[in-house]
């Protein structure tokens, strides 16, 4: 029998036999049982101690949008997110050797019982665990979003000028450009803040942090250009290391949920793009007067194409099964 909670009723004679998951298969949340303790549970995550220095690290199918967490959720979400964090964190650090990241290992800890393991194997890592940086260090490749609504109304993004004269969804004439935003406390939103006042907040690692992530955005593009994905912005997060004081590539990288991916193919200046993320959730919660209300429950069809989308990044990105 399965310890976890699954949002179906036999989910538990399902995840047991470890089905391809169906609609209503999605993990929505994690019970361990007391096999770890529980440290926090995020929009997506739920975060386990292992030892006093490391962290599991659970990605569940929950999504969120608009800052809220959607009641069902989207099966095997959780999974991608995993494996493409993963294959991520390899093309960093083969790209930036003296990178150092959070990422230990996929291999669940001796603690997990066998009756959980098939449920959390490849949506869990084993990760450091460290001082979180209170910075979502955001870098824009391109102009869109609130970015775009900023600059049609001043000219500047996150109190930053830039070019005038752009087009939506151009890239930037003189490169990506750093844009952090205030990581907000559960339930608040994130503030769009302008550089100076990140490097007010992180002190001496605001150096670090933002030519990190303005490099590792560059890496990542050029990595996902190949491959037929542009990615317009992304968001990392950085922890320090306490014993060594090092800056270090925290939570998950370069996903659908902390990026926009647009299709290369279908690119086009002037207007919005298509993208592989939850547009599609985004546009029905707006349509249906839903958009910030608690406790929504996708339909069967928002469900299909939002982990539509999840997939095709992936596969894009990875050129994986
Ligand atoms: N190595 C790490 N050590 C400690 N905390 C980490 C580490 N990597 C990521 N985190 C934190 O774990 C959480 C990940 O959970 P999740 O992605 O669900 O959260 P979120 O909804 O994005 O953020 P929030 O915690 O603000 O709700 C984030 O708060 C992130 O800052
Ligand atoms: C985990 O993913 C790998 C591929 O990365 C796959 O071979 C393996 O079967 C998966 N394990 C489980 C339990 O899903
Ligand atoms: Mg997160």
């Amino acid at each position: 029998m399965t310890h976890l909670r699954i949002a179906s009723f036999f989910s538990s004679f399902v995840s047991s036999l470890n089905c391809i998951p169906t609609m209503s298969q999605a993990l929505t949340t994690t019970d361990l049982q007391g096999a770890l303790p529980l440290v926090a549970r995020g929009k997506v995550r739920d975060l386990y101690e292992i030892d006093d220095k490391t962290l599991l690290f659970v990605a569940t199918d929950r999504i969120s949008a608009y800052d809220v967490i959607m009641e069902n959720g989207i099966p095997n979400k959780g999974v991608l997110l995993t494996l493409c964090t993963r294959t991520w964190f390899n093309a960093l650090k083969e790209a930036v050797p003296s990178l150092r990241t959070h990422f230990i290992t996929l291999d669940l800890p001796p603690q997990i019982p066998e009756s959980l393991r098939p449920v959390l194997q490849n949506r869990s890592m084993q990760v450091r665990k460290l001082r979180i940086l209170p910075i979502e260090a955001i870098v824009r490749g391109y102009i869109t979003g609130s970015a775009w609504n900023e600059y049609k109304k001043s000219g500047t993004v996150h109190g930053i000028k830039v070019a005038p004269g752009l087009q939506e969804s151009q890239a930037f004439p003189d490169g990506p450009i750093y844009t952090p935003s205030t990581k907000a406390e559960q339930g608040e939103h994130d503030e769009n803040i302008h550089p100076d006042q990140a490097a007010a907040i992180l002190g001496e690692y605001a150096s670090t942090v933002e030519s990190l992530a303005v490099q590792l955005y560059k890496v990542a593009h050029e990595y996902a250009l190949k491959r037929g994905v542009i990615i317009a912005d992304t968001k990392f997060e950085f922890g320090v290391d306490e014993e060594t004081n090092e800056v270090v590539l925290a939570d998950e990288v370069l996903t659908p949920d902390s990026s926009r991916f647009w299709p290369k193919d279908s690119y086009a200046v002037g207007r919005g793009q298509s993208s592989f993320d939850k547009q599609f959730l985004r546009d029905w919660l707006v349509a249906e007067g839903l958009k910030g209300k608690d406790g929504v429950r996708m339909t069967e069809e928002i469900q299909q194409k939002t982990a539509e989308k999840y997939k095709e990044a992936w596969e894009k990105i990875t050129g994986g099964k």
